[in-house]
Parts: C-alpha cells; structure tokens; sequence
C-alpha cells in the first residue's frame, strides 16, 4: 500500500517536471531558465538496454511535451534539434567520425515565448536494429524530458 502510494506520488511529481522512460537527463535540470541563445549544460546518462558498445541519441527542444514518437524513433513537432550523437559505452573510444554528445547546448531565438513559459526538452535514445537480444529486433526507441522555463 505504501508502496503503491509513494509510486504513484513519485508519478504524479514527474508529470510536473520530467518523462523519463530512458535514461537520465542529468543537466539541464527541470525548470532550467533559459533566454535566446543561452549555453546550457547538457549531460545525459543513457539507459542502454541492449549493451550496446556505442548508443545514439537525437536532442529536441518543443513548445509541447512530446507523448511519443514517430516511426522512426523521432519528435515531430519542435523548433531545434541537436545531434545524432553517439555515447561511447563501457570505457570506449569515441567511434571515428561521430559526434559525442557536446557539455553544453545553445538555445535558439525563444524570444516568442513569453517570461515563464515552459518548453521541453528531450532526448531520445535509439537502440539500432539488430543488436537487441536475441538478435534480430527492430530498431527500439525511449525517450526523457525535461521541462525549461523561459526567463
Ligand atoms: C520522424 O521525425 C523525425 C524528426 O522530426 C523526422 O526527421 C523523420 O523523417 C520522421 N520519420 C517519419 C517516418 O515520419
Ligand atoms: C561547450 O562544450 C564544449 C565541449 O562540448 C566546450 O568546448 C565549450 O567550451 C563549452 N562552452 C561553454 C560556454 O561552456
């Protein structure tokens, strides 16, 4: 019962703030304010549920929160996308001639949004086709967000 309370007290706090079903958006964090072209940290900790040695992720940044994606694992209504990045996993070598993901993100011209305005920011995690077990899956995607409040 208790369990069951602080579950859904725990849900209730992340509809507020922050989706999670992937891993972990680190930096920014939730409510982060943001003018036109503010540098904002950026740190995610991927969840990586196919062990793969490298996990790509595609940034997006919306007026909405996005409550899923399309066929091929992306948002379809934002205003700025960073990326695709590639995280090296278990200790490995940036892979040649990809991007990891940067420590910080620019915002676009937000200046159409007025002074407390939330937007989101999400990033999706894409675990490539084939490498989930046993083998032969399809491409699988998750997604976070986190909300920004516009300054
Ligand atoms: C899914 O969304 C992404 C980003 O908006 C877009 O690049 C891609 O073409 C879309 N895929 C489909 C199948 O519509
Ligand atoms: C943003 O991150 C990059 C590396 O990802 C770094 O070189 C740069 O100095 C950072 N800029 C700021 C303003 O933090």
């Amino acid at each position: 019962m208790l369990a069951l309370f602080t579950l859904a007290s725990a849900l209730a706090v992340a509809a507020v703030f922050s989706k999670r079903s992937a891993g972990s958006i680190v930096a920014p964090t939730a409510a982060s304010s943001i003018n036109s072209g503010s540098v904002i940290p950026f740190n995610y900790v991927d969840l990586n549920w196919c062990h793969e040695g490298y996990t790509p992720i595609t940034v997006y940044l919306s007026e909405t929160q996005p409550t899923s994606l399309n066929a091929t694992g992306g948002v379809t209504e934002y205003m700025a996308s960073y990326g695709p990045y590639l995280i090296p996993n278990y200790g490995l070598a940036p892979l040649s001639g990809s991007q990891v993901p940067p420590q910080n993100l620019t915002m676009p011209d937000i200046s159409a949004y007025t002074s407390g305005s939330a937007l989101y920011l999400s990033v999706v995690e894409t675990a490539l086709a084939g490498t989930c077990p046993p083998g032969n899956q399809p491409a699988q995607y998750q997604f976070s967000t986190t909300s920004l409040t516009v300054a």
